[in-house]
């Protein structure tokens, strides 16, 4: 019997979780997996009502569950910060899920922006290390508001979090048929910390024998991601080039509706949520396209152990997409959000 918490938090969040969970109830169904949900209603509303973001009490109980299931973070009368960092990075961080696996791939039937491109061509997955970088917070200011201001944002990288990263990415690049593995960096500006990404690449990578090694500068690689996207199996990168290539590899693969992500700790708790924002201008009218949190359960499924039933998510959102019933997956597909989770939830077999 799995735990799953449930944290639907801002915008349209609560409502692509919905289709999630629909779908996932009926792939558990078919394969007899027994699961409880818990649900938490943190986010936006609650900490406008009691300024409350992540009690201890709640990250306590998450520390103990199977598996997180999160719909979006963000809330547009919070200030920008305020939930990204005290929600869904405290607990990326606090739950030490240093790897964010975003697959890039597009399935028939859905258009890409590519011209000539194909689901042949855009197939890959980046692993984007999640606990360190420009994103562990360190840096300050000074004379603030003054003309003298001053302002720093330091990136941090130390060499258990690279490594870890690094290693995690060339086992996940022995189990996939094309068994390469690109380092996307700016080592060629970024002589300290990325410097130190190129180290341990070529250590790691020489235990891989049979992978092989690739690198883009990260300017480059934003230009091949759309030119020849088909050169890519796996790539492995820092935290915030790995959020900005991210939003790139969600359009090539179909738009944000699609793009699927699991902050994984592969000896701890790990959560799934879709790649997009909390859209606050769509929140409650059914528009928005649940394909990407319902994969984002698929994914979840998998890392439980539960292949059949992963696959299983993920074969109903492949023959949904393919059928055309989806429309653009738009926000003016004119499919609503509830009649997608419909389909999908269908077509599990
Ligand atoms: C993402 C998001 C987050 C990030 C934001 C909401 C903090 O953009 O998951 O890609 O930057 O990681
Ligand atoms: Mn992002």
């Amino acid at each position: 019997m799995y735990r799953i918490a449930v944290l639907p938090c801002d915008g349209v969040g609560p409502e692509v979780v919905a289709e999630g969970l629909k779908v996932l109830e009926a792939a558990a169904d078919t394969y007899g997996v027994e699961y409880e949900t818990i649900h938490y209603d943190i986010g936006g509303d609650r900490f406008i009502e009691t300024g409350e973001v992540l009690p201890a009490s709640v990250l306590d109980e998450l520390s103990q569950v199977d598996a997180i299931y999160l719909g979006a973070v963000g809330h547009p009368d919070v200030a920008p910060g305020i939930l990204e960092k005290g929600l869904l990075l405290k607990l990326r961080f606090e739950l030490d899920q240093y790897i964010n696996l975003r697959p890039v791939k597009l399935y028939p039937g859905v258009e890409t922006p590519i011209r000539d491109k194909g689901p042949e061509d855009i197939d890959f997955i980046v692993v984007r290390e999640n606990t360190e970088g420009l994103y562990a917070g360190i840096g300050g200011e000074l004379r603030r508001g003054t003309p003298y201001e001053v302002a720093t944002q330091e990136a941090v990288y130390t060499r258990r979090g690279v490594e870890r990263c690094v290693r995690y990415a060339f086992e996940l690049a022995q189990t996939r048929t094309e068994k390469s593995l690109t380092l996307v960096d700016k080592s060629n500006v970024l002589t300290y910390g990325h410097d130190l990404w190129q180290r341990v690449f070529a250590e790691v990578g020489d235990e891989y024998s049979q992978i092989e090694r690739d690198h883009a500068y990260v300017d480059a690689c934003c230009m091949w991601m759309v030119k020849n996207p088909e050169w890519f199996d796996v790539i492995v990168t820092c935290n915030m080039f790995g959020d900005i290539i991210t939003d790139l590899g969600a359009m090539i693969q179909g738009g944000m509706g699609v793009a699927a992500s699991g902050n994984i700790n592969p000896d701890g708790v790990s959560m799934f949520e879709p790649i997009h924002g909390s859209a606050p201008k769509y929140t409650g009218q059914n528009v928005i396209c649940p394909i990407a949190a319902i994969a984002a359960a698929g994914m979840m499924m998998e890392r439980l152990g539960e292949v059949e039933c992963g696959q299983a998510i993920e074969d109903a959102v492949i023959e949904a997409l393919g059928s055309g019933k989806l429309g653009d997956l738009s926000t003016k597909s004119g499919v609503s959000t509830t009649k997608a989770g419909d389909l999908v939830a269908s077509l599990v077999k």
